[in-house]
């Protein structure tokens, strides 16, 4: 079958590999309809995430139609049509029993690496690394799902592929950043990030309730999306001063609530020190990520605020300010998306018409063009915001 495979930095081929087999009794194999590319992937591409090996397949955003059941499974048969959720629960262990899905403690099946880096494992990841399970991802035409009885979620015909694939990732991304904020009615929530995570961040801030959503970026057609979807924003590039002082401008002195960092870490900046600092430290290997968005939403939030991070970071942060945090009593939130906490509510929300995620889509194209595409949602060329591959 065909598949998109990591070779390197920079380096992703589409391949011709053996089709997966069941090899668990719960597993299910599905046929995908629809993939995505993620900017988490693009942490893989750009060689923020360890453990990677050259022929791992990519991919953490998929569905597809079930074409194969391990005996063992009785949620799902033959024919059903799944979003399957990018990390991978047992549905028995202690934290899965708690509902902190991103964290099952027997789904790493390379839970060394993970331990060695986090001090306990997390949980496997579709197309993640060997930090994370090294479980082939959904950028192919065929996949193995483990643990299938546990996370797919089950697509209602009437809903399209467009419309229901977020579920697996960025919908419930932005929406468990935006629940992390505990947002309330007066609340002003500052957003860095206007990818498509962001985005999300946006709709669920405005969905839960806030009274002003603030959005953070500097590419156009992407400040663009988000003004569409009610927000302020502001061009990193365009202002002077600092964006703390920006947005205390902007609100009468009174400053955000609430912050979100959807950036993560490749965060860029053009004439910030820190941000120049990061950027030598991080190709020379002297340090892993670029926080710049993460110190700037700690100094920007007003006090007894809460900083929520779905941005990734890979290892060990410089110059956090930490003292601001404490001083400030902040409340910082941060995880892998907890997915199936949320999948019912939002596929509700869907079918009712409350939100229609398809709405981030710019580029549609299949597999053999994936390499292509990963640069132009890299390079942010051609206006593209999110990449949806069919087989
Ligand atoms: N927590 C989770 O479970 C989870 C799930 C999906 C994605 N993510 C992470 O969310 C982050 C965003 O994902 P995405 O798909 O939207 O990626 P993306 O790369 O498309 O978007 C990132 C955006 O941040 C902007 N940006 C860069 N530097 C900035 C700065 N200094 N200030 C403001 N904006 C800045 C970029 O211009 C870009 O538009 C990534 O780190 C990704 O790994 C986390
Ligand atoms: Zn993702
Ligand atoms: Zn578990």
């Amino acid at each position: 079958m065909k598949a998109l495979c990591w070779h390197g930095k920079g380096d992703i081929r589409c391949d011709s590999v053996p089709d997966p087999q069941i090899e668990d009794d719960r597993d299910v194999i599905i046929k995908m309809s629809a993939c995505a590319i993620c900017g988490s992937d693009l942490h893989l591409m750009d060689g923020y995430i360890p453990f990677m090996e050259k022929g791992d397949i990519l991919g953490h955003e998929f569905m597809g139609e079930v074409v194969e059941v391990g005996r063992g499974n009785t949620k799902l048969k033959v024919g059903d049509r799944v979003v399957v959720p990018f990390t991978i629960c047992c549905g028995e262990c202690s934290q899965c029993l708690k509902g902190n899905w991103s964290v099952c403690e027997r789904s790493n099946r390379k839970a060394e690496n993970a331990t060695k880096a986090f001090g306990y494992p997390t949980a496997g990841l579709f197309g993640y690394s060997h930090l994370t399970g090294a479980y082939a991802g959904g950028q192919a035409e065929y996949v193995r799902v483990p643990y299938a009885d546990v996370s797919p979620i089950i697509i209602p015909n009437g809903i399209s592929d467009e419309q229901a694939l977020f579920l697996g990732d960025i919908f419930p991304t932005g929406w468990m950043a935006a629940a992390n904020c505990e947002i309330e009615p007066t609340d002003i929530v500052a957003i860095w990030g206007c990818g498509p995570v962001g985005q999300f961040c946006i709709k669920s801030a405005f969905m839960q309730g806030a009274a002003r959503v603030i959005a953070i970026d500097n590419v156009p057609e992407r400040l663009a999306l988000a003004a569409a979807a009610g927000a302020v924003i502001i061009n990193f590039d365009e202002i002077d001063g600092t964006i703390p002082d920006h947005i205390k401008d902007m609100t009468a002195g009174h400053g955000a609530d609430k912050c979100i960092d959807a950036v993560g870490a490749e965060s860029h900046a053009t004439a910030s020190f820190d941000a120049i600092i990061d950027k030598v430290k991080a190709a020379t290997l002297l340090g892993t990520d670029r926080p710049h968005v993460l110190r700037t939403a700690i100094m920007a939030c007003r006090p007894g605020g809460i900083v929520s991070v779905p941005g990734v970071y890979g290892g060990f942060l410089d110059k956090i300010p930490f003292g601001a945090a404490m001083n400030k009593g902040l409340t910082i939130r941060t995880g892998q998306t907890h997915v199936n906490r949320y999948s019912l509510d939002l596929l509700r929300r869907i079918e009712e018409g409350e939100i229609d995620p398809s709405f981030i889509i710019t580029h549609r194209a299949t597999l053999d063009q994936g390499p292509e595409l990963y640069e132009t949602f890299r390079d942010k060329k051609d206006n593209c915001i999110k990449v949806v591959l069919t087989a």
